[in-house]
């Protein structure tokens, strides 16, 4: 990542059709902060909903306009920010096969999604070279762009970490440079047949593996060489970490900020849980939903207090309500001055207020067909240029035409 410059941030998403709550509390928010102070690219993975969904692709195409529709309403904005669909962006897939040559397949069998993901969808045959490619061609999406920041939630992580183990194999293989090396060799000899090797060892651990452990043990043994001259010891500490060319550059993951927002039971807000308030909900919608939500299990009756802690509304009021609301709520609740309807009514209320807008916006792209097709147009323009320029590299580097 350079130190100069804001880092460049990519994020996708797999086309689930209309977002809800969850994903504009938990995602969308904080990629809105993030436009106005990166360079961000945000894509719609559709080609990775076909990795789990490959029997049943008609609706990709409804999803994916919906859900770029949404980004839209909640206030992404494509002069900020560059939207795009994956699968318009053919080099995604090229960066993913070339990729693909040097990834063992003990790394993707490791990643923790790949069976996790097998055990909870039974009833999907999952065992395609796509599905366990899954991760790799995420690796591609980020490095394609040579992205410092990947906002992710915490099931992601794993994904960017695989990324990290991957671009450093990349640049170890082929980002040599030549002369500096052939001087690090000439150094590395000095060192004697036995420390000589165990130089080796230990940066091939690191650059291949990301060893901590190795790298340190590496640098002490640098350290206590007698017959080394500064310049050299310093050619050998650098080379390394490196070594040569940083054709593509290690992602960090950027975990989202904002408390992830409940369902209507207490669970994470979550499409397979049926516990979602719709970014389209109507005003009717939201109140019913919201009054028919479950409570404090010990408040039965409107005479006993409860404890909002208990309570899956609470956590509702704690990113909906004001202090002094939250205040009325504690006391109102604990005391049994309240009843749950009423306390319920300011969440039903600041709900509404808050979608009302994003509604009024996503009729207007709705209308605009034409509108969204352009955003696109353009946004996968911008992102080929960068896509064609780690191309070139990757390719030169590969000994590709
Ligand atoms: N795998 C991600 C998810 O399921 C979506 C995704 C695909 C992604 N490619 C990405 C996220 C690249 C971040 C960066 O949520
Ligand atoms: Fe929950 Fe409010 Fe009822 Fe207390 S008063 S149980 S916080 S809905």
């Amino acid at each position: 990542m350079q130190l100069n410059q804001p880092a460049r941030v990519l994020s996708g998403m797999r086309p689930t059709g209309r977002l809800h709550l969850g994903h504009y509390h938990g995602v969308l928010k904080n990629w809105l902060t993030l436009q106005h102070e990166h360079q961000c690219f945000f894509f719609v993975a559709d080609w990775h909903a076909l990795t789990t969904q490959y029997d049943d692709p008609e609706q990709i195409p409804q999803h994916t306009r919906e859900m770029l529709i949404d980004w839209l309403a909640v206030g992404i904005n494509p002069h900020e920010a560059t939207l795009f669909i994956q699968s318009q962006v053919p080099e995604h897939a090229e960066l993913h096969l070339l990729l693909s040559m040097i990834t063992p397949i003990g790394w993707l069998e490791r990643v923790p999604t790949y069976k996790d993901q097998q055990q909870k969808l039974q009833e999907k045959d999952l065992t395609t070279y796509g599905f366990l490619g899954y991760p790799l061609l995420q690796s591609a999406d980020i490095l394609l762009y040579r992205a410092g920041l990947v906002p992710v939630g915490e099931d992601q992580v794993a994904h960017v970490e695989l990324t990290r183990e991957i671009a450093r194999r990349f640049n170890h293989i082929y980002g040599r440079d030549d002369d500096f090396a052939a001087k690090a060799e000439q150094a590395i000899r000095k060192l004697g047949k036995k420390q000589a090797g165990l130089y080796r060892q230990y940066r091939k651990a690191y650059q291949e593996q990301g060893d901590a452990e190795a790298l340190a043990t590496a640098q002490a043994l640098l350290n206590h060489q007698q017959h080394l001259s500064l310049t050299e010891r310093e050619r050998l500490l650098g080379y390394l970490e490196g070594g040569g060319k940083l054709i593509l550059p290690e992602p960090q993951p950027l975990l989202t900020p904002t408390a992830r927002m409940p369902g209507l039971d207490g669970q994470k807000m979550s499409k397979s849980y049926a516990n979602t308030i719709a970014l389209d909900a109507d005003p009717d919608t939201i109140s019913q939903k919201i009054r028919t939500m479950p409570t404090d299990p010990a408040r039965v009756r409107r005479n006993d207090p409860g404890d909002p802690q208990q309570c899956p509304v609470w956590p509702f009021h704690e990113i909906y309500s004001d202090a002094a609301t939250c205040d009325w709520v504690q006391r109102g609740c604990r005391s049994a001055g309240i009843g749950c309807v009423e306390c319920k009514q300011p969440v039903i209320d600041a709900m509404t207020q808050e979608l009302a807008p994003i509604q009024t916006r996503a009729a207007e792209y709705a209308a605009q067909p034409e509108l969204v097709q352009n955003i696109l147009h353009e946004g996968c323009q911008r992102a080929r240029e960068i896509a064609r320029e780690t191309m070139d590299d990757v390719r030169h580097v590969m000994a590709l035409q």
